[in-house]
């Protein structure tokens, strides 16, 4: 494939045991300097892709569906059989207008005054949770904080029993799983389907699949004030969700609205203690906790990427793309690029602005969750400065093995000191 740099051939930006270490943030400045629009191949595991790694392209891209589309391909870099693809297919691998047709069933569930309603309940879980943590003197934060907190609100919001979260917790971890190239067992949860017709390969969205199912059942005969009933029940133009339209929003509310989040928890505490200087500029003015959840999103960068597929011949930046080709949008560079984001290895919890592509480049698929993010992310930080937590790192985290989620595994944590 032309355009390959031979000096640039020994980055690879796509192997996932290289993010079990770190993420390969020197690669990507490289990229963004001296190919921006780079051929990256990667036969060994599916056909090669053009790594786009800056902030300007990113936003472009996003913002055309008409020529690199979501729907064609897979948005993931691994490439599906038609079957495949046809039987995972969720709102993200769609392209307008039956985008917008399903976007417009679910989107009053997530505007911000909608996710206002939210705040008592997330705060509750919050502060409980810290309280755990507090009451342990420390431990695991992602076990004891990170994990539960998103997955608790969302099936809060779902309206699923809440004895139910834990499974919910489980079934996530397994979808993550399915991104790490390891071998899964597909017997498990009594999964009959081949992997490779279940969204991100694991038989763990078997499992999702069977769950939604069961409780959108019920909130069909016995509608209730939740979001499972507005799924069940959305309707726009006589239109609503089909079995499997829904089954796959399920699923991808179960895992968009955990493991995303989980990472910017993680991540951000992490941060934070590195920078202890930036935590208590945070402590000395509340009025910076909305800069820092914007500064949090930026530096996790909990999905690093996703990708389109080519409609027509096309170039970028002059290189030529054809029709067919895999362009992927490395948001973790994007966050990173130098002539967008002054200084971007600098954690600055007062960064204005902060144009930062977390939650995609402002296209028609930019994250429905984002202001549930966001809230989530405020909450836990006005909580742990109400309560004077104060936290030191007890041990090196580890990090997930996964070139998607920008995910830690553990985060282990000391409290100093805390009410
Ligand atoms: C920090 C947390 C989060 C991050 C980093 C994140 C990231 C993203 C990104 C990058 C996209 C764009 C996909 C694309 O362009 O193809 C996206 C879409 C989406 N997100 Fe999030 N997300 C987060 C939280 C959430 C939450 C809390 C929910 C729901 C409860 C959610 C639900 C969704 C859905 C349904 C889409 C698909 C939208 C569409 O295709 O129109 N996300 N998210």
């Amino acid at each position: 494939m032309a355009s390959s740099l031979d000096h640039l051939s020994d980055i690879d930006i796509a192997d996932p045991a290289i993010y079990e270490r770190h993420v390969p943030h020197e690669s990507f400045r490289r990229l963004r300097d001296e190919a921006p629009v780079h051929w990256h191949d990667w036969s060994d595991r599916s056909k090669g892709f053009w790594a786009i790694t800056r902030h300007e392209d990113i936003v472009a891209i996003s913002r055309d569906p008409a020529t690199f589309s979501s729907a064609a391909e897979h948005v993931l870099l691994v490439d599906l059989d038609p079957d495949e693809l046809e039987a995972r297919r969720s709102i993200l691998e769609t392209d307008p207008p039956d985008h917008t047709r399903l976007r417009r069933l679910v989107s009053a569930a997530f505007t911000p005054g909608k996710v206002a309603e939210y705040e008592q309940a997330t705060r509750e879980i919050a502060s409980e949770l810290l309280d755990g943590l507090i009451a342990e003197g420390g431990g695991d934060f992602v076990a004891a904080v990170s994990a539960p907190l998103p997955i608790n609100v969302i099936v809060r919001i779902l309206g699923i029993p809440s004895e139910d979260a834990e499974f919910m917790v489980e079934l996530s971890d397994h979808l993550v799983e399915g991104t790490s190239g390891v071998p899964l067992d597909p017997t498990t949860y009594g999964n009959t389907t081949p992997l490779s017709l279940l969204p991100f390969s694991s038989p763990a969205s078997h499992a999702l699949f069977e769950y939604g199912r069961k409780i959108g059942n019920e909130r069909r005969d016995e509608p209730r004030d939740d979001l499972l009933t507005l799924l069940v029940q959305a309707e726009v133009d006589g239109e609503h969700l089909t079995d499997p339209e829904y089954c796959n929003f399920f699923q991808i509310l179960v895992f968009a609205g955990n493991e995303t989040t989980r990472t910017a928890i993680s991540q951000g505490i992490h941060a934070l203690l590195d920078n202890p200087d930036e935590l208590e500029r945070l402590r000395a003015d509340r009025a910076l906790i909305p800069t820092a959840v914007e500064e949090i999103l930026r530096w996790a960068t909990p999905i690093m990427y996703f990708r389109r597929t080519a409609l027509r011949d096309t170039e970028i930046r002059g290189v030529p793309i054809r029709r067919g080709d895999k362009v992927v949008m490395w948001y973790v560079s994007g966050n990173f690029d130098e002539r967008v984001l002054p200084d971007p290895y600098r954690f600055d919890v007062g960064r204005t602005p902060n144009a930062h592509v977390t939650f995609g480049g402002t296209g028609p698929h930019y994250c429905l969750g984002a202001w549930l993010a966001r809230l989530e992310l405020r909450v836990l930080l006005e909580e742990l400065i109400d309560k004077d937590l104060r936290l030191e790192a007890a041990g090196a985290p580890e990090r997930v093995r996964s070139n998607f989620v920008n995910g830690l595994r553990t985060l282990p944590v000391r409290v100093a000191s805390g009410a």
